[in-house]
Protein backbone atom coordinates (compact mmCIF):
# COMPACT_ATOMS: atom_id res chain seq x y z
CA UNK A 1 0.00 0.00 0.00
CA UNK A 2 2.43 2.78 -1.24
CA UNK A 3 -0.14 5.34 -0.42
CA UNK A 4 -0.71 5.22 2.82
CA UNK A 5 0.89 7.71 5.06
CA UNK A 6 4.20 6.21 6.19
CA UNK A 7 5.79 6.21 2.88
CA UNK A 8 4.19 9.69 1.71
CA UNK A 9 5.17 11.46 4.92
CA UNK A 10 8.36 10.45 4.08
CA UNK A 11 8.79 12.03 0.81
CA UNK A 12 6.39 15.08 2.03
CA UNK A 13 8.75 15.82 4.77
CA UNK A 14 11.46 15.09 2.50
CA UNK A 15 10.33 18.08 0.22
CA UNK A 16 9.47 20.14 2.98
CA UNK A 17 12.88 19.76 4.64
CA UNK A 18 14.11 21.03 1.30
CA UNK A 19 11.48 23.87 1.51
CA UNK A 20 11.79 24.51 5.01
CA UNK A 21 15.69 24.68 4.90
CA UNK A 22 17.88 25.26 2.33
CA UNK A 23 18.06 24.71 -0.84
CA UNK A 24 20.95 21.90 0.45
CA UNK A 25 19.69 18.39 -0.55
CA UNK A 26 22.23 17.04 -3.89
CA UNK A 27 19.44 15.41 -5.55
CA UNK A 28 15.74 17.16 -4.60
CA UNK A 29 12.72 14.15 -4.54
CA UNK A 30 10.64 16.36 -6.76
CA UNK A 31 13.18 15.83 -9.89
CA UNK A 32 12.67 12.26 -8.97
CA UNK A 33 9.20 11.78 -8.68
CA UNK A 34 7.04 13.24 -10.94
CA UNK A 35 4.75 15.86 -8.55
CA UNK A 36 2.06 13.38 -9.86
CA UNK A 37 3.12 10.47 -7.79
CA UNK A 38 3.59 12.14 -4.53
CA UNK A 39 1.17 12.44 -2.15
CA UNK A 40 -0.16 15.96 -0.47
CA UNK A 41 2.44 17.46 1.30
CA UNK A 42 1.96 17.77 5.38
CA UNK A 43 3.55 21.16 7.21
CA UNK A 44 3.80 21.80 10.59
CA UNK A 45 3.51 25.73 10.08
CA UNK A 46 1.86 28.38 7.87
CA UNK A 47 4.98 30.21 6.38
CA UNK A 48 5.47 26.96 3.40
CA UNK A 49 2.25 27.28 2.34
CA UNK A 50 1.54 31.49 2.63
CA UNK A 51 4.96 32.51 1.21
CA UNK A 52 4.98 35.73 3.69
CA UNK A 53 4.09 39.19 3.67
CA UNK A 54 0.39 39.97 3.89
CA UNK A 55 -1.10 36.73 2.88
CA UNK A 56 0.96 34.97 5.91
CA UNK A 57 -0.38 37.22 8.48
CA UNK A 58 -3.95 37.31 6.83
CA UNK A 59 -3.82 32.84 6.59
CA UNK A 60 -2.53 33.15 10.60
CA UNK A 61 -5.55 35.16 11.28
CA UNK A 62 -8.15 32.40 9.63
CA UNK A 63 -6.39 30.04 11.44
CA UNK A 64 -6.39 31.56 14.92
CA UNK A 65 -10.41 32.15 14.28
CA UNK A 66 -10.90 28.68 12.60
CA UNK A 67 -8.91 27.02 16.01
CA UNK A 68 -11.28 29.15 18.20
CA UNK A 69 -14.35 28.86 16.18
CA UNK A 70 -13.85 24.76 16.45
CA UNK A 71 -13.40 25.11 20.27
CA UNK A 72 -17.12 27.49 20.49
CA UNK A 73 -19.07 25.32 18.20
CA UNK A 74 -17.45 21.59 18.70
CA UNK A 75 -16.22 21.89 22.65
CA UNK A 76 -12.73 20.72 21.20
CA UNK A 77 -9.51 21.58 19.24
CA UNK A 78 -9.64 20.21 15.38
CA UNK A 79 -7.26 17.19 14.72
CA UNK A 80 -5.95 18.97 11.20
CA UNK A 81 -6.09 21.42 8.84
CA UNK A 82 -6.57 20.95 4.89
CA UNK A 83 -6.55 24.08 2.62
CA UNK A 84 -6.54 23.70 -1.46
CA UNK A 85 -6.75 26.87 -3.90
CA UNK A 86 -9.13 28.11 -6.29
CA UNK A 87 -8.07 29.06 -9.53
CA UNK A 88 -8.10 30.79 -13.00
CA UNK A 89 -7.87 29.43 -16.43
CA UNK A 90 -5.62 31.15 -18.82
CA UNK A 91 -6.39 29.24 -21.70
CA UNK A 92 -8.30 26.35 -22.45
CA UNK A 93 -11.98 26.12 -21.94
CA UNK A 94 -14.19 23.44 -21.95
CA UNK A 95 -11.96 20.96 -23.04
CA UNK A 96 -11.02 19.17 -20.39
CA UNK A 97 -13.72 17.07 -20.18
CA UNK A 98 -13.14 15.82 -23.88
CA UNK A 99 -9.74 14.57 -23.13
CA UNK A 100 -7.81 17.95 -23.92
CA UNK A 101 -5.04 19.68 -21.88
CA UNK A 102 -5.61 22.97 -20.71
CA UNK A 103 -3.34 26.04 -18.74
CA UNK A 104 -5.06 26.99 -15.84
CA UNK A 105 -2.65 28.58 -12.69
CA UNK A 106 -3.76 28.13 -8.89
CA UNK A 107 -4.40 31.86 -7.53
CA UNK A 108 -4.12 32.77 -3.44
CA UNK A 109 -7.92 32.61 -3.10
CA UNK A 110 -8.62 29.43 -1.08
CA UNK A 111 -10.76 26.71 1.10
CA UNK A 112 -9.38 25.87 4.25
CA UNK A 113 -10.92 22.94 6.28
CA UNK A 114 -10.57 22.11 9.96
CA UNK A 115 -11.51 18.85 11.00
CA UNK A 116 -11.53 16.18 13.86
CA UNK A 117 -13.03 12.66 14.14
CA UNK A 118 -15.39 11.60 16.51
CA UNK A 119 -15.28 7.66 18.09
CA UNK A 120 -17.27 7.64 20.81
CA UNK A 121 -20.85 9.09 22.01
CA UNK A 122 -23.64 10.61 19.75
CA UNK A 123 -21.33 12.71 17.76
CA UNK A 124 -19.53 9.24 15.73
CA UNK A 125 -22.51 9.26 13.73
CA UNK A 126 -22.39 12.46 12.57
CA UNK A 127 -21.19 14.69 9.87
CA UNK A 128 -21.51 18.30 11.29
CA UNK A 129 -20.07 20.55 9.07
CA UNK A 130 -20.18 24.31 10.46
CA UNK A 131 -18.64 27.07 8.27
CA UNK A 132 -17.01 30.71 9.48
CA UNK A 133 -18.80 32.71 7.56
CA UNK A 134 -22.44 32.58 9.12
CA UNK A 135 -24.45 33.02 6.44
CA UNK A 136 -23.72 29.25 6.11
CA UNK A 137 -25.41 27.60 8.81
CA UNK A 138 -24.35 24.26 10.44
CA UNK A 139 -25.72 20.94 8.24
CA UNK A 140 -25.76 17.75 9.80
CA UNK A 141 -25.66 14.24 8.15
CA UNK A 142 -25.63 10.70 9.17
CA UNK A 143 -21.59 9.17 9.03
CA UNK A 144 -22.92 6.99 6.21
CA UNK A 145 -21.33 7.28 2.75
CA UNK A 146 -23.73 5.25 0.78
CA UNK A 147 -26.38 8.34 1.38
CA UNK A 148 -28.10 10.14 -1.16
CA UNK A 149 -27.55 13.48 -1.88
CA UNK A 150 -30.47 15.41 -1.85
CA UNK A 151 -30.18 17.81 -5.56
CA UNK A 152 -33.44 19.26 -4.95
CA UNK A 153 -32.58 20.74 -2.13
CA UNK A 154 -29.07 22.63 -2.68
CA UNK A 155 -27.53 22.74 0.51
CA UNK A 156 -23.54 24.50 1.09
CA UNK A 157 -22.92 21.20 2.73
CA UNK A 158 -23.39 18.35 0.21
CA UNK A 159 -20.10 19.52 -1.21
CA UNK A 160 -18.57 17.92 1.75
CA UNK A 161 -20.61 14.79 1.45
CA UNK A 162 -19.50 14.60 -2.11
CA UNK A 163 -16.15 15.03 -0.72
CA UNK A 164 -17.30 12.24 1.76
CA UNK A 165 -18.74 10.24 -0.70
CA UNK A 166 -16.11 10.23 -3.03
CA UNK A 167 -13.23 9.26 -0.54
CA UNK A 168 -15.01 5.94 0.27
CA UNK A 169 -16.09 4.94 -3.57
CA UNK A 170 -11.93 5.30 -4.11
CA UNK A 171 -10.97 3.16 -1.22
CA UNK A 172 -13.38 0.41 -2.18
CA UNK A 173 -12.61 0.66 -5.39
CA UNK A 174 -9.28 0.36 -4.78
CA UNK A 175 -9.90 -2.93 -2.10
CA UNK A 176 -8.12 -0.28 0.90
CA UNK A 177 -7.93 -1.60 4.16
CA UNK A 178 -9.04 1.58 5.92
CA UNK A 179 -10.94 2.57 9.02
CA UNK A 180 -14.47 2.20 9.10
CA UNK A 181 -16.38 5.13 8.89
CA UNK A 182 -16.76 7.58 11.64
CA UNK A 183 -18.17 11.14 12.92
CA UNK A 184 -16.35 14.03 11.70
CA UNK A 185 -16.78 17.49 12.94
CA UNK A 186 -16.08 20.02 10.36
CA UNK A 187 -15.44 24.00 10.02
CA UNK A 188 -14.88 25.49 6.63
CA UNK A 189 -13.47 28.92 5.98
CA UNK A 190 -13.82 29.57 2.06
CA UNK A 191 -12.85 32.87 0.42
CA UNK A 192 -12.30 31.85 -2.98
CA UNK A 193 -15.66 34.11 -4.26
CA UNK A 194 -18.58 31.75 -5.55
CA UNK A 195 -20.06 31.83 -8.42
CA UNK A 196 -16.96 33.42 -10.03
CA UNK A 197 -15.35 31.08 -12.57
CA UNK A 198 -12.67 30.24 -10.00
CA UNK A 199 -13.34 27.38 -8.83
CA UNK A 200 -14.99 27.70 -5.28
CA UNK A 201 -16.93 24.22 -5.44
CA UNK A 202 -13.07 22.53 -6.27
CA UNK A 203 -11.37 24.34 -3.60
CA UNK A 204 -13.85 23.38 -1.02
CA UNK A 205 -14.26 19.64 -2.28
CA UNK A 206 -10.58 19.28 -2.62
CA UNK A 207 -9.87 20.54 0.52
CA UNK A 208 -12.34 18.38 2.31
CA UNK A 209 -11.22 15.16 0.30
CA UNK A 210 -8.01 15.97 1.66
CA UNK A 211 -9.25 16.68 5.09
CA UNK A 212 -11.13 13.76 5.43
CA UNK A 213 -8.14 11.15 4.37
CA UNK A 214 -5.46 13.11 6.37
CA UNK A 215 -7.90 12.50 9.38
CA UNK A 216 -8.31 8.61 8.52
CA UNK A 217 -4.46 8.79 8.47
CA UNK A 218 -3.94 7.99 4.50
CA UNK A 219 -2.25 9.79 1.92
CA UNK A 220 -2.79 9.29 -1.82
CA UNK A 221 -0.92 10.55 -4.51
CA UNK A 222 -2.04 13.58 -6.21
CA UNK A 223 -2.96 12.49 -9.56
CA UNK A 224 -4.73 9.93 -7.73
CA UNK A 225 -6.66 12.78 -6.05
CA UNK A 226 -7.54 14.83 -8.54
CA UNK A 227 -9.35 11.85 -10.29
CA UNK A 228 -11.15 11.49 -7.17
CA UNK A 229 -12.17 14.72 -6.46
CA UNK A 230 -13.21 14.97 -10.21
CA UNK A 231 -15.60 12.36 -9.32
CA UNK A 232 -16.93 13.59 -6.41
CA UNK A 233 -17.80 16.97 -7.83
CA UNK A 234 -19.86 14.63 -10.28
CA UNK A 235 -22.57 13.70 -7.51
CA UNK A 236 -23.61 17.68 -7.09
CA UNK A 237 -24.51 16.83 -10.75
CA UNK A 238 -22.66 18.54 -13.01
CA UNK A 239 -20.36 16.33 -15.55
CA UNK A 240 -17.30 19.06 -14.73
CA UNK A 241 -13.55 17.97 -16.38
CA UNK A 242 -10.85 17.60 -14.31
CA UNK A 243 -9.47 20.87 -14.41
CA UNK A 244 -10.15 22.28 -11.40
CA UNK A 245 -9.52 19.77 -9.39
CA UNK A 246 -6.53 18.76 -10.75
CA UNK A 247 -4.73 22.42 -10.30
CA UNK A 248 -6.09 22.84 -7.21
CA UNK A 249 -3.76 19.57 -5.56
CA UNK A 250 -1.03 20.03 -8.32
CA UNK A 251 -0.30 23.27 -7.98
CA UNK A 252 3.06 25.23 -7.28
CA UNK A 253 4.33 28.78 -6.41
CA UNK A 254 5.45 30.98 -9.54
CA UNK A 255 4.11 28.52 -12.55
CA UNK A 256 0.96 28.21 -14.18
CA UNK A 257 0.45 24.19 -15.24
CA UNK A 258 -0.13 22.27 -18.29
CA UNK A 259 -2.81 19.75 -17.25
CA UNK A 260 -2.68 16.50 -19.18
CA UNK A 261 -5.57 14.24 -19.12
CA UNK A 262 -5.87 10.27 -18.88
CA UNK A 263 -3.49 10.00 -16.85
CA UNK A 264 -3.79 13.83 -14.69
CA UNK A 265 -0.32 14.69 -15.74
CA UNK A 266 0.79 18.75 -14.78
CA UNK A 267 4.24 19.97 -16.49
CA UNK A 268 5.33 23.55 -14.96
CA UNK A 269 4.46 26.63 -16.91
CA UNK A 270 6.48 29.84 -16.81
CA UNK A 271 5.06 32.90 -17.58
CA UNK A 272 6.69 35.21 -19.17
CA UNK A 273 8.57 38.21 -17.41
CA UNK A 274 6.79 41.38 -17.45
CA UNK A 275 2.63 40.01 -17.59
CA UNK A 276 0.30 40.17 -14.86
CA UNK A 277 -2.94 38.76 -15.15
CA UNK A 278 -5.63 40.51 -13.60
CA UNK A 279 -8.69 38.95 -12.44
CA UNK A 280 -12.23 40.91 -12.71
CA UNK A 281 -15.77 39.93 -12.02
CA UNK A 282 -18.22 40.81 -14.46
CA UNK A 283 -20.84 40.98 -10.96
CA UNK A 284 -23.23 38.01 -12.26
CA UNK A 285 -22.98 35.13 -11.25
CA UNK A 286 -22.00 31.52 -13.03
CA UNK A 287 -24.38 29.09 -11.19
CA UNK A 288 -22.77 25.98 -12.60
CA UNK A 289 -24.84 23.36 -10.49
CA UNK A 290 -28.17 24.99 -10.58
CA UNK A 291 -28.01 25.80 -14.60
CA UNK A 292 -26.47 22.25 -16.18
CA UNK A 293 -29.32 21.13 -17.62
CA UNK A 294 -28.98 24.18 -20.09
CA UNK A 295 -25.66 25.27 -19.87
CA UNK A 296 -22.55 23.12 -18.25
CA UNK A 297 -23.66 19.55 -19.22
CA UNK A 298 -25.57 20.52 -21.93
CA UNK A 299 -22.43 21.17 -23.69
CA UNK A 300 -20.74 17.91 -22.74
CA UNK A 301 -23.96 16.05 -24.47
CA UNK A 302 -23.45 18.08 -27.62
CA UNK A 303 -20.06 17.60 -27.99
CA UNK A 304 -20.37 13.76 -27.28
CA UNK A 305 -23.31 14.19 -30.02
CA UNK A 306 -20.99 15.75 -32.65
CA UNK A 307 -18.05 13.35 -31.73
CA UNK A 308 -20.96 10.08 -32.10
CA UNK A 309 -22.19 11.97 -35.85
CA UNK A 310 -18.42 12.64 -37.20
CA UNK A 311 -17.48 8.65 -36.10
CA UNK A 312 -20.23 7.89 -38.59
CA UNK A 313 -19.65 10.28 -40.94
CA UNK A 314 -15.94 9.11 -41.25
CA UNK A 315 -16.91 5.79 -41.58
CA UNK A 316 -17.75 3.82 -38.39
CA UNK A 317 -20.81 1.94 -38.06
CA UNK A 318 -23.45 4.11 -36.56
CA UNK A 319 -23.47 1.33 -33.39
CA UNK A 320 -19.92 1.40 -33.28
CA UNK A 321 -19.96 4.90 -32.98
CA UNK A 322 -22.86 5.34 -30.32
CA UNK A 323 -21.28 2.56 -27.97
CA UNK A 324 -17.57 3.52 -28.49
CA UNK A 325 -17.34 7.37 -29.00
CA UNK A 326 -17.58 9.39 -25.61
CA UNK A 327 -15.52 12.40 -27.11
CA UNK A 328 -14.15 14.36 -29.81
CA UNK A 329 -10.78 13.85 -28.68
CA UNK A 330 -12.05 9.75 -29.58
CA UNK A 331 -12.53 10.90 -32.87
CA UNK A 332 -9.69 13.43 -34.01
CA UNK A 333 -7.61 11.06 -35.67
CA UNK A 334 -10.00 10.54 -38.16
CA UNK A 335 -11.08 13.82 -38.07
CA UNK A 336 -6.97 14.67 -39.10
CA UNK A 337 -6.63 12.14 -41.86
CA UNK A 338 -10.01 13.77 -43.55
CA UNK A 339 -8.07 16.99 -43.65
CA UNK A 340 -4.80 15.15 -44.59
CA UNK A 341 -6.57 13.71 -47.60
CA UNK A 342 -7.65 17.57 -48.32
CA UNK A 343 -4.66 19.03 -48.12
CA UNK A 344 -4.57 20.09 -44.08
CA UNK A 345 -3.85 18.84 -40.86
CA UNK A 346 -6.57 20.55 -39.24
CA UNK A 347 -9.51 18.83 -37.28
CA UNK A 348 -11.83 21.80 -38.10
CA UNK A 349 -11.79 21.01 -41.85
CA UNK A 350 -13.91 18.05 -41.12
CA UNK A 351 -16.23 19.75 -38.64
CA UNK A 352 -16.59 22.16 -40.90
CA UNK A 353 -17.47 20.18 -44.42
CA UNK A 354 -19.69 17.47 -42.37
CA UNK A 355 -21.66 19.19 -39.87
CA UNK A 356 -24.34 21.78 -41.30
CA UNK A 357 -24.16 25.19 -38.92
CA UNK A 358 -27.58 24.69 -38.79
CA UNK A 359 -28.70 23.27 -35.44
CA UNK A 360 -29.65 19.87 -35.60
CA UNK A 361 -32.69 18.59 -33.83
CA UNK A 362 -32.85 15.55 -32.26
CA UNK A 363 -34.61 13.58 -34.73
CA UNK A 364 -31.68 14.38 -37.43
CA UNK A 365 -29.53 13.05 -34.80
CA UNK A 366 -31.52 9.89 -34.49
CA UNK A 367 -31.91 9.54 -38.26
CA UNK A 368 -28.23 9.20 -38.38
CA UNK A 369 -27.05 7.30 -35.44
CA UNK A 370 -29.96 5.31 -35.77
CA UNK A 371 -30.73 5.32 -31.88
CA UNK A 372 -32.82 7.21 -29.49
CA UNK A 373 -31.52 10.02 -27.41
CA UNK A 374 -32.98 8.73 -24.40
CA UNK A 375 -31.08 5.37 -25.00
CA UNK A 376 -27.29 6.69 -26.51
CA UNK A 377 -27.90 8.52 -23.15
CA UNK A 378 -29.77 6.28 -20.72
CA UNK A 379 -27.10 5.71 -18.17
CA UNK A 380 -26.52 9.42 -17.47
CA UNK A 381 -29.51 10.69 -15.65
CA UNK A 382 -28.14 14.21 -16.07
CA UNK A 383 -27.43 13.56 -19.67
CA UNK A 384 -31.41 12.78 -19.88
CA UNK A 385 -31.72 16.27 -18.19
CA UNK A 386 -30.22 17.99 -20.51
CA UNK A 387 -32.24 15.71 -23.26
CA UNK A 388 -35.47 17.03 -21.78
CA UNK A 389 -34.73 20.94 -21.58
CA UNK A 390 -32.68 21.10 -25.44
CA UNK A 391 -34.54 22.66 -28.02
CA UNK A 392 -31.94 21.54 -30.63
CA UNK A 393 -27.93 20.88 -30.51
CA UNK A 394 -25.31 22.93 -32.02
CA UNK A 395 -22.74 20.36 -32.75
CA UNK A 396 -21.01 21.89 -35.80
CA UNK A 397 -20.24 25.64 -33.67
CA UNK A 398 -19.18 22.91 -30.45
CA UNK A 399 -16.97 20.72 -32.33
CA UNK A 400 -15.08 23.81 -34.17
CA UNK A 401 -14.55 25.57 -30.20
CA UNK A 402 -13.16 22.48 -28.96
CA UNK A 403 -10.75 21.65 -31.75
CA UNK A 404 -9.50 25.00 -32.67
CA UNK A 405 -9.29 25.88 -28.61
CA UNK A 406 -6.97 22.39 -27.88
CA UNK A 407 -4.60 23.80 -30.40
CA UNK A 408 -4.58 27.37 -28.60
CA UNK A 409 -3.07 25.33 -25.59
CA UNK A 410 -0.11 24.40 -27.31
CA UNK A 411 0.60 28.27 -29.05
CA UNK A 412 0.28 29.07 -25.77
CA UNK A 413 2.60 26.96 -24.32
CA UNK A 414 5.00 26.89 -26.94
CA UNK A 415 5.10 30.44 -26.98
CA UNK A 416 6.03 30.86 -23.88
CA UNK A 417 9.04 28.37 -24.03
CA UNK A 418 9.91 29.78 -27.80
CA UNK A 419 12.68 32.20 -28.58
CA UNK A 420 10.91 35.18 -29.08
CA UNK A 421 11.51 37.97 -26.49
CA UNK A 422 9.55 38.72 -23.09
CA UNK A 423 7.37 41.44 -24.97
CA UNK A 424 6.59 39.57 -28.40
CA UNK A 425 5.41 36.41 -26.19
CA UNK A 426 3.07 38.99 -24.15
CA UNK A 427 1.51 39.78 -27.67
CA UNK A 428 1.27 36.38 -28.67
CA UNK A 429 -0.21 35.31 -25.83
CA UNK A 430 -2.51 37.96 -25.70
CA UNK A 431 -3.97 37.43 -29.13
CA UNK A 432 -4.62 33.70 -28.06
CA UNK A 433 -6.98 35.04 -25.31
CA UNK A 434 -8.27 37.01 -27.69
CA UNK A 435 -8.91 34.47 -30.02
CA UNK A 436 -9.99 31.96 -27.11
CA UNK A 437 -12.81 34.37 -26.14
CA UNK A 438 -14.08 34.85 -29.35
CA UNK A 439 -14.86 31.33 -30.04
CA UNK A 440 -16.07 31.17 -26.14
CA UNK A 441 -18.50 33.75 -27.05
CA UNK A 442 -19.09 33.17 -30.41
CA UNK A 443 -19.01 29.01 -31.22
CA UNK A 444 -19.54 28.26 -27.64
CA UNK A 445 -21.66 30.31 -26.59
CA UNK A 446 -21.21 30.17 -23.18
CA UNK A 447 -20.24 34.42 -22.41
CA UNK A 448 -22.99 36.95 -21.05
CA UNK A 449 -23.51 40.25 -21.89
CA UNK A 450 -21.91 41.51 -18.45
CA UNK A 451 -18.82 39.26 -19.52
CA UNK A 452 -18.64 40.94 -23.09
CA UNK A 453 -18.61 44.34 -21.95
CA UNK A 454 -15.89 43.94 -19.39
CA UNK A 455 -14.05 42.27 -22.00
CA UNK A 456 -14.35 45.34 -23.91
CA UNK A 457 -13.19 47.64 -21.51
CA UNK A 458 -10.05 45.30 -20.46
CA UNK A 459 -8.98 45.77 -24.19
CA UNK A 460 -9.58 49.33 -24.19
CA UNK A 461 -7.48 50.04 -21.22
CA UNK A 462 -4.48 48.30 -22.40
CA UNK A 463 -5.08 44.69 -21.83
CA UNK A 464 -2.92 42.50 -24.45
CA UNK A 465 -5.60 39.97 -24.44
CA UNK A 466 -8.62 39.41 -21.93
CA UNK A 467 -11.01 36.25 -22.16
CA UNK A 468 -13.79 34.79 -19.75
CA UNK A 469 -12.64 32.09 -17.45
CA UNK A 470 -14.18 28.92 -16.08
CA UNK A 471 -17.70 28.22 -17.16
CA UNK A 472 -18.93 31.09 -18.23
CA UNK A 473 -22.51 32.36 -17.85
CA UNK A 474 -21.33 34.98 -15.84
CA UNK A 475 -18.18 35.19 -13.60
CA UNK A 476 -14.57 36.24 -14.65
CA UNK A 477 -12.27 37.59 -16.72
CA UNK A 478 -8.43 37.26 -17.11
CA UNK A 479 -6.85 40.11 -18.62
CA UNK A 480 -3.23 39.86 -19.47
CA UNK A 481 -1.92 43.37 -18.72
CA UNK A 482 2.06 44.66 -18.88
CA UNK A 483 3.02 44.60 -15.10
CA UNK A 484 3.84 48.54 -15.00
CA UNK A 485 0.19 49.58 -15.89
CA UNK A 486 -1.57 47.31 -13.75
CA UNK A 487 -2.31 50.08 -10.53
CA UNK A 488 -3.65 52.45 -13.88
CA UNK A 489 -5.27 49.49 -15.44
CA UNK A 490 -6.93 48.72 -12.25
CA UNK A 491 -8.16 52.15 -11.14
CA UNK A 492 -9.38 52.12 -15.15
CA UNK A 493 -12.15 49.40 -14.84
CA UNK A 494 -13.12 50.38 -11.56
CA UNK A 495 -14.65 53.99 -13.66
CA UNK A 496 -15.49 52.12 -16.49
CA UNK A 497 -17.10 49.14 -15.07
CA UNK A 498 -17.32 48.79 -11.59
CA UNK A 499 -18.66 52.91 -10.55
CA UNK A 500 -21.98 52.62 -12.20
CA UNK A 501 -22.42 49.73 -10.22
CA UNK A 502 -21.32 50.63 -7.23
CA UNK A 503 -23.94 53.50 -7.63
CA UNK A 504 -26.59 51.27 -8.82
CA UNK A 505 -26.07 49.50 -5.13
CA UNK A 506 -24.88 46.36 -7.14
CA UNK A 507 -21.55 46.05 -4.83
CA UNK A 508 -20.02 48.17 -2.19
CA UNK A 509 -17.12 50.46 -2.55
CA UNK A 510 -15.55 49.01 -0.30
CA UNK A 511 -16.04 45.21 -1.87
CA UNK A 512 -14.15 46.54 -4.91
CA UNK A 513 -10.73 44.74 -4.22
CA UNK A 514 -12.97 41.30 -3.65
CA UNK A 515 -13.92 41.81 -7.35
CA UNK A 516 -10.70 42.98 -9.17
CA UNK A 517 -7.09 41.96 -8.37
CA UNK A 518 -4.01 41.00 -9.74
CA UNK A 519 -3.11 37.52 -9.12
CA UNK A 520 0.35 35.51 -9.48
CA UNK A 521 0.48 31.68 -9.49
CA UNK A 522 0.05 30.32 -6.25
CA UNK A 523 1.03 26.85 -4.15
CA UNK A 524 -1.53 24.06 -4.24
CA UNK A 525 -2.77 21.64 -1.81
CA UNK A 526 -1.66 21.07 1.34
CA UNK A 527 -2.47 19.70 5.07
CA UNK A 528 -1.49 21.44 8.22
CA UNK A 529 -0.62 19.77 11.32
CA UNK A 530 -0.12 21.80 14.10
CA UNK A 531 2.48 20.30 16.49
CA UNK A 532 -0.41 20.69 19.51
CA UNK A 533 -3.29 19.25 17.24
CA UNK A 534 -1.00 16.32 15.79
CA UNK A 535 -0.13 15.73 19.92
CA UNK A 536 -3.88 15.45 20.60
CA UNK A 537 -4.78 13.68 17.27
CA UNK A 538 -1.99 10.81 18.37
CA UNK A 539 -3.04 10.78 21.97
CA UNK A 540 -6.97 9.71 20.51
CA UNK A 541 -6.18 7.13 18.02
C1 LIG B 1 -15.73 24.32 -15.00
C2 LIG B 1 -15.43 22.82 -14.90
C3 LIG B 1 -14.09 22.51 -15.54
C4 LIG B 1 -14.00 23.07 -16.96
C5 LIG B 1 -14.43 24.53 -16.99
C6 LIG B 1 -14.53 25.07 -18.38
O1 LIG B 1 -14.84 25.03 -14.24
O2 LIG B 1 -15.43 22.40 -13.55
O3 LIG B 1 -13.88 21.12 -15.51
O4 LIG B 1 -14.74 22.31 -17.84
O5 LIG B 1 -15.68 24.73 -16.35
O6 LIG B 1 -13.30 25.07 -18.98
Amino acid sequence: MAQFLKQGDELALAMEKKTAIHEELPVPVEKTVPQEELPIQIYASLEPVYEGGSQLEEAQLRFDTLKSKFLQVFGHQPDLYARSPGRVNLIGEHIDYEGYSVLPMAIRQDTIVAIRKNKSGEAQKLLRIANVNDKYTICTYPADPNQEIDLKNHKWGHYFICAYKGYYEYVKAKGLNVEPPAGLDILVDGIVPTGSGLSSSAAFVCSSAIAIMAAFNVNFPKKELAQLTCECERHIGTQSGGMDQAISIMAKTGFAELIDFNPVRATDVQLPAGGTFVIAHCLAESQKAVTAATNYNNRVVECRLAAILLGIKLGMKPTQAVSEVKTLSDVEGLCVAYAGNHGSSDPVLAVKDLLHEKPYTAEDIENISGEKLSSVFANSPTSLEVLKAAKHFKLHQRAAHVYSEAKRVYAFKDTVSSNLNEGDKLKKVGELMNDSHHSCSVLYECSCPELEELVEVCRDNGALGARLTGAGWGGCVVALVKENIVPQFILNLKENFYQARIIKGVISKNDLGLYVFASKPSSGAAIIKFQCSFGSHLKEA
